[in-house]
């Protein structure tokens, strides 16, 4: 009798989002006996990657180190491009997952396809329309989307997306966002060990009776004068004394200066380190609303009925717009001002937007992916 080996799956990341996004889709892989993860981290990011690492009880397989302060791109790739295929050389998978469209996320599908290893994609079929924003995350999807073997198209939106550039239908499959597994599992943590975001109770206190406004910002295509807006929008929102702003800074160093240059010292400001994944979900909650123009948050604040202003003229995630939890407003500084007190001040507008919508899944995302690619690789044997 011959027994049958579970398929190696080597599961690709490097930056917190994906890590986030993914450590529900290892668990799922973990927990069936036909597949074994392998987990290999580019570390395109560092100290933010080991904060989920460590809560989500991930020890990577292969960890590349590679980050560098205020790295480039064409570097990046350069290094994950030959580092992410050394691994492959050695690990030998049936299939390689990817998700989203980070650096990591391209080179690590690109590096599976000169191998000729079926890359399977995670949060496929994003589209903005505009290869300028996200800059340079457009682009990377879209190369991803031309060699993915299986393509997890997070909604219905994303799906047609990748219709309309001719993806054979059959390998593209709706399966929900893996975001909103994550944020289930890390609220059931807090819930059972509020310990884990005791980290935040000071500024709780110290901002008691304020209303609070969460705060994230990071695009490189904002990178110059882009950031330099959204930090004067910023302090002139805090110049209400109602308010209250929690901001935990990105380390890019070119998001850190402007932020630190124009905004310390405000009594009302928390310029923050980067939060580990409980305290940013403690933070969800806490927040009125939420300003940003991270990917991630366009999808948790409006499952979480926050509303969302988006510092981006376009989305590729239209379906939080669609429901009305969240609105875009660009990066231009008056705007930004104009549209956050609108929300403050005027209640019928703000209860508008403040409902729980969840058009990105329903926390079951990893299972429904992880039993496809079984039945690939049930196919393929
Ligand atoms: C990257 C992704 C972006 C994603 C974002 C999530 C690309 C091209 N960009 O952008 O799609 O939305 O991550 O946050 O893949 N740094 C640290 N410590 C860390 C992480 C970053 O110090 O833990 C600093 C370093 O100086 C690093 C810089 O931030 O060089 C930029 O990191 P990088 O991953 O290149 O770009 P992000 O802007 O973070
Ligand atoms: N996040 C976090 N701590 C923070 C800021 C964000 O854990 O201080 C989480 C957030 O909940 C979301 C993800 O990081 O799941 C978003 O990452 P980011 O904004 O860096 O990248 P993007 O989603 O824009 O690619």
């Amino acid at each position: 009798m011959t027994i049958a080996h579970p398929a190696r799956i080597l599961v690709i990341f490097g930056t917190r989002p994906e890590a986030i996004k993914l450590f529900p889709v290892i668990a799922a892989l973990r927990a069936d006996p036909r597949l074994e993860p392998v987990v290999c981290v580019s570390a395109q990011h560092r100290g933010m990657l080991d904060q989920v690492l460590e809560i989500a009880g991930i020890v990577p397989d292969h960890d590349l180190n590679l980050m560098q302060p205020g790295q480039s791109l064409d570097g990046l790739t350069a290094a994950l491009l030959t580092g992410l295929g050394a691994v492959m050389d050695t690990v030998r998978p049936a299939r390689v997952i990817v998700q989203g469209d980070t650096a990591t996320a391209m080179a690590g599908a690109l590096a599976a396809y000169y191998r000729k290893l079926p890359v399977d994609h995670v949060e496929a079929g994003l589209r903005s329309g505009d290869i300028q924003h996200p800059w340079p995350e457009e682009v990377n999807r879209k190369i991803i989307g031309t060699m993915a073997s299986l393509h997890f198209a997070p909604t219905a939106t994303a799906a047609a997306a990748l219709h309309r550039e001719n993806v054979d239908p059959a390998r593209v499959h709706v399966t929900g966002n893996t975001v909103i597994d994550a944020l289930h599992w890390v609220t059931a943590r807090i819930a059972a060990e509020p310990g884990l975001v005791a980290g935040l109770a000071a500024l709780e206190q110290r901002f008691a009776g304020k209303r609070i406004i969460g705060v994230t910002s990071h695009r490189r295509e904002n990178f110059g004068g882009g950031l330099e807006a959204i930090a004067r929008a910023v302090r002139r929102i805090a110049a209400r004394d109602d308010v209250a702003l929690i901001f935990p800074v990105h380390p890019n160093p070119n998001v850190r200066a402007v932020m630190d240059g124009a905004l310390a010292g405000l009594d009302n400001v928390a310029l923050v380190e980067p939060l580990d994944y409980p305290h940013f979900a403690r933070l969800l909650g806490l927040a009125e609303i939420m300003l940003t123009d991270s990917g991630g948050v366009q999808e948790e604040a409006p499952a979480l009925g926050k509303p969302v202003l988006v510092m981006r003229e376009t989305t590729e995630r239209p379906e939080g717009v669609a429901a009305g939890t969240a609105r875009l407003v660009g990066t231009d500084e008056d705007r930004i001002v104009t549209e956050l007190f609108t929300l403050l001040d005027d209640k019928a507008a703000y209860e508008a937007m403040a409902r729980a919508h969840n058009p990105f899944g329903d926390g079951q995302s990893s299972a429904r992916i992880v039993e496809l690619i079984a039945n690939e690789v049930g196919q393929q044997a």
